[in-house]
């Protein structure tokens, strides 16, 4: 595996391999099974296998987690190479961000809901940070990870918009035993906010099966979200919404494919999950 720190250096790689398929995994580091998954299905599916390691400020709020976010480089190149990772790329914030930008990507749409609204500006850091990477990597397929779907329905619109070759490939989200979804930010929650946070999935998954068993009003069913939420964890509800997906557009009845998305609060950590619903 070769560590990469410029863009030159990538470049002058992806150029040489543009015969080969490239797939490409962007990552902020700090790897778990989450990522791994991508790596893996990225393994399988391409020649060469880039991943990229880079905690983007520009995506980060000025009262969020950018100087506490997690970071183990040593523990992330041992993974990387574990997993067949040809190239990692691990740039400085100064490489990527070394002039006064002169163009700035401004997301419009898929935003105003979910985590765009309460995390503004996060998905123009996102979209900025992709469109270099992508172009940097010159990715044949890009791996993003469903437990951030809002991210992959933001960045299907970037590919499309921006008429980028790549192509998004979506992968389940990964589950610790107990159903928490994997998440570097899972360190910051206390013994007891461990226990509690289960209940996410719990609450997700009643969700989900009263929409098989007929159910087909969203206000309901969040309600019953929330108030399970509230019931079983000290966490403080950022949202709990019912939309389509991908165009993540609000629903009077469910009669199409749906996103159920949760974001808590709890003392040290905001955590996210959903689970995609799709009509028979
Ligand atoms: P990061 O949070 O490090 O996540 C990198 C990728 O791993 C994302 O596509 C995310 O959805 C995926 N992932 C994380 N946890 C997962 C889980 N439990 N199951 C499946 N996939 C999981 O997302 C970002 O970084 C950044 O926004 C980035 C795309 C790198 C742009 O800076």
């Amino acid at each position: 595996m070769d560590i990469i720190q410029t863009v030159a250096e990538m470049q002058h790689v992806t150029y040489k391999q543009q015969h080969h398929t490239i797939g490409f995994v962007p990552t902020m580091g700090y790897l778990h099974e989450g990522h791994t998954a991508l790596i893996d299905r990225a393994r399988q599916e391409s020649d060469i296998v880039i991943v990229s390691i880079f905690v983007n400020p520009l995506q980060f709020g000025p009262n969020e987690d950018f100087d506490r976010y997690p970071r183990d480089e040593q523990r992330d190149i041992e993974i990387a190479q574990q997993h067949g990772v040809d190239y990692l790329f691990m740039p400085t914030v100064e490489e990527m961000y070394n002039d006064e930008p002169t163009v700035q990507v401004t997301v419009k749409n898929r935003t105003n809901v979910l985590c765009g609204k309460s995390r503004p500006g996060h998905f123009d850091g996102v979209a900025t940070v992709l469109v270099k990477l992508f172009h940097i990597s010159n990715a044949t397929y890009a791996y993003f990870g469903l437990k951030d779907a809002q991210q992959v329905a933001v960045v299907d619109g970037l590919i499309n918009d921006f008429h980028f070759t790549t192509k998004i490939v979506g992968v389940p989200t990964v589950r610790e035993k107990d159903g928490l979804a994997k998440s570097s930010r899972n360190v910051y929650l206390s013994a007891n906010e461990r226990q509690e946070a289960t209940q996410l999935y719990t609450a997700l998954t009643n969700a989900q099966q009263d929409m098989i068993d007929g159910e087909k009003n969203p206000v309901i069913i969040r309600e019953k979200i929330k108030r399970y939420i509230e019931m079983y964890t000290s966490a403080k509800i950022d949202y709990v919404e019912i939309l389509t997906y991908p165009a993540l557009q609000p629903i009077e009845t469910i009669d199409r494919t749906v996103i159920i998305a949760v974001a808590v609060y709890f003392s040290q950590a905001r955590l996210i999950d959903n689970l995609i619903v799709s009509e028979k």
